[in-house]
């Protein structure tokens, strides 16, 4: 069976990514996965899901930004995105039925912590226009720091904001704690990147352990948390700690990725609970789309048998 490490790795080369992106035979997995190439298509998915009961996030797709400029164009995305949702009305009442999440390397991280953390602001005080909420995403253990430095800066000023703790990182217990003495909102996920033993659990059992723990402190203590994640198992054990503890549904919420396990998705929204789908949107959306297919290398193999069978 194809490794989620190797599945990294190998679309990682320069010439597989070209023959994905060009692959007539990719497109339909790529729909599966991707709500669409402009904000029109993505709003067009987001409306669906919303008149079905789903809450969503909107995420622009793309990762780091080299140059002010790329940077200043993603933040004006960003800025649309929130205006967007505004004139559909989309925004607090009382949790955002549409909000977004952005990226530190889109608003231009590599370029400089001020610099990016400017371009954040920005967006947040349209967010705050609209009495909408932006996550910034986790992205790889490089950042992670940095990341939560901003994180503890712009809270002050910003309530509208929180981010993202990977249980995957050795660091995230005491990254929990942090969020928790600060109140700022969380969504907890398992991990997507390629991490060294050094930052990162390596067994699916610890990570899964880790996210478990995490997931409860979150649920006890962390306001309005997000238990992000597929596993299904993972959400039966959560559902009977809420139980248990008489934590009421409307305090938290399950978020899932556009496309995946939509069974679940429709059953835990039919069980009473919040749940939001992640929907992702933009022509940046290779490495995004190699990520969930590292998530179940299951799916590359299943697509690669019917194209040859085909
Ligand atoms: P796991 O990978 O163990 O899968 C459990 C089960 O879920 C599988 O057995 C399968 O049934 C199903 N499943 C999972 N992935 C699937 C797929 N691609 N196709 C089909 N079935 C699949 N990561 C990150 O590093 N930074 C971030 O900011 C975010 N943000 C984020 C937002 C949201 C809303 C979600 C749901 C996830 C993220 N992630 C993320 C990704 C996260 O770290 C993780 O990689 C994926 O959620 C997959 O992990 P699971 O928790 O689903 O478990």
């Amino acid at each position: 069976m194809l490794s989620r490490t190797l599945i990294l790795k190998t679309s990682a080369l320069k010439p597989v990514e070209k023959l994905v992106r060009k692959s007539f035979f990719f497109r339909p997995l790529v729909k599966r996965f991707i709500a669409g190439d402009t904000l029109e298509q993505a709003m067009a998915a987001c409306q669906t899901l919303l008149d079905k009961g789903y809450n969503v996030t909107l995420d622009n797709l793309g990762e780091n930004t080299s140059t002010e400029a790329e940077a200043l164009k993603a933040k004006s995305t960003y800025i649309q995105m929130l205006e967007r949702i505004g004139d559909q009305d989309l925004s607090a009442n009382p949790i955002e039925k549409c909000n977004i999440s952005i990226k530190l390397t889109q608003c231009g991280f590599d370029l400089g912590d001020e610099f990016a953390e400017r371009n954040y602001r920005d967006v947040l005080d349209v967010a705050r226009q609209h009495d909408n909420f932006v996550r910034v995403d986790m992205e790889s253990s490089a950042y992670t720091e940095r990341t939560v430095k901003i994180i503890e800066r712009v809270h002050k000023d910003f309530k509208n904001t929180g981010t993202v703790l990977q249980s995957y990182l050795l660091r995230t217990d005491d990254d929990v704690q942090k969020m928790i003495d600060l109140q700022v909102r969380i969504r907890l996920v398992k991990g997507a990147y390629l991490e060294p033993p050094t930052v990162a659990y390596k067994e699916k059992r610890q990570v899964d352990e880790a996210f478990i723990r995490q997931a409860k402190r979150l649920l006890s203590e962390a306001p309005y948390p997000a238990i992000a994640t597929q596993d299904e198992k993972i959400i039966l054990e959560l559902n009977r700690y809420v139980e248990e503890k008489k934590i009421h549904k409307a305090g938290f919420e399950y978020q899932m990725l556009y496309g995946i396990r939509r069974d679940l998705q429709e059953r835990l929204k039919a069980e009473g609970y919040n749940v939001r789908i992640y929907v992702p949107f933009g022509d940046a959306w290779y490495p995004y789309f190699t990520r969930r297919l590292a998530e179940r290398p299951a799916n590359v193999f299943f697509f690669l048998r019917a194209m040859f069978k085909g």
